[in-house]
């Protein structure tokens, strides 16, 4: 997904497990998800002796093992189900690093590290999930409790500013909290750790390091004033607290990551006023009347920051999508979902680019509503914090 609309608020849909006791698997799920893998990658074979497996190992063990063709599969469809992705036309490229092995956290903070390097490739950016334990009764699976696998800190001032991203300050202020030693001085992009829960729901901070978070330091085609902001941003944005549903079993942990499009970052992270608040700063730079709004200061100042990023990006090789390349390509995943036959739900205020979206195709339609029951899928994050233990 690419991040346009509106983020957070939203409270667990029902019928999502509990975080402490994980429900068991409803077989008529699992089955569904079977008949689907089955007609959609290998229609030629039959399906009768793996219904009756994995319909015995639910009634065994409340849950069911998928195989990795299944895994993967399923990874990719939820993708492709993401009503608010615009990059959904790559879809079957989805690179899965199966590890539903690893329930210890040091170990999710180790192979989340590990994710980052594999889908970084020096700026040749390739979309990668990362699969860790699935929730179980009676033994939930881990939890990487922050958004994405690089975010930067809000340092939050006594008099209420940030210094950072204010989007992170509750965050921050909860890792201090715990613990984490605040660098100091407070930087605008300071690296947040990792927090992670484990099966026992204690959690635990761990730092990434620094050579394996991708920068890029942005600089302006014509305005070498750019360049001495000192501004940055991160490579890769990794989702990393949506749960992942397949076939009835939920993977907590399973952080994935495509690359930017280039309004996510100059038009959203670093122009929102409850973000980075950067136009002000740069209209000044330009020489812009900022007294009225009149004058259209922040579109124009907004259009030079989303240039500097692409410059950027694209001067350090860095894989990013513009706003025009990217709405004809999801046009094009429509299309051919229409031909496959299939219901395909989009969410406009989250497909339309934030900037200029009436020069962009995407604009001019509407879409199939989005479906909450559809699956596989990414379902609502879970929150910062773990359900406080029972008394
Ligand atoms: N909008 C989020 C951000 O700016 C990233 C969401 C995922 N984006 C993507 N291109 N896969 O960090």
């Amino acid at each position: 997904m690419t991040g346009h609309g509106r983020s957070g608020g939203h409270p667990p849909p029902p019928g999502v497990a509990d975080e402490r006791d994980p429900a068991p698997v409803d077989p008529a799920v699992a089955e569904e998800f079977l008949r689907q893998v089955h007609a959609e990658t290998d229609p030629g074979t039959t399906l009768t002796d793996r219904l009756r497996q994995v319909r015995a190992e639910i009634d065994r063990t409340g849950t069911w093992t998928q195989t990795t063709h299944e895994l993967v599969f399923g990874a990719r469809i939820a993708w492709r189900n993401s009503a608010r992705c615009i990059g959904r036309l790559y879809w079957q490229s989805l690179q899965v690093r199966d590890l539903r092995h690893l329930h210890d956290p040091a170990d999710v903070a180790q192979e989340s590290v590990g994710h980052l390097r594999a889908a970084t490739r020096g700026g040749k950016i390739r979309s990668t999930m990362t699969v860790f334990a699935p929730d179980a009764p009676g033994r939930p699976g881990p939890r990487i409790r922050n958004d994405q696998l690089v975010r930067y800190a809000g340092h939050r001032a006594p008099d209420g500013s940030v210094v950072g991203d204010p989007g992170q300050a509750d965050f921050t202020d909860h890792v201090v909290g715990m613990g984490w030693p605040r660098p100091q001085p407070a930087g605008r992009f300071d690296v947040l750790p990792l927090l992670i829960t484990g099966p026992d729901g204690r959690s635990r901070l761990f730092d990434v390091p620094p050579d394996a978070v991708h920068e890029v330091p942005l600089r302006h085609p014509e305005h070498p004033w750019f360049a001495r902001l000192g501004l940055r941003w991160h490579s890769v944005p990794a989702i990393s607290n949506m749960p992942l549903e397949i076939g009835g079993v939920v993977y907590p942990a399973a952080p994935f990551n495509g690359w930017y499009l280039d309004t996510e970052v100059g038009a959203r992270n670093l122009a929102d006023t409850d973000r980075y608040d950067l136009l002000p700063e740069i209209a000044k730079r330009l020489g812009l009347d900022t007294r009225s709004v009149r004058t259209m200061w922040r579109d124009r100042a907004m259009v030079e920051l989303v240039r500097a990023v692409t410059y950027s990006f694209d001067a350090d090789g860095v894989t990013m999508a513009d706003h025009y390349s990217e709405s004809e390509r999801f046009l094009t995943f429509l299309a051919k979902e229409e031909a496959a036959g299939r219901r395909c739900p989009a969410d406009w205020s989250w497909i339309v680019p934030p900037m200029s979206g009436s020069q962009t195709p995407v604009f001019h339609r509407y879409y199939d509503e989005p479906d909450p029951d559809l699956r596989p899928a990414f379902l609502e994050p879970h929150g910062l914090r773990p359900p406080a233990a029972q008394a």
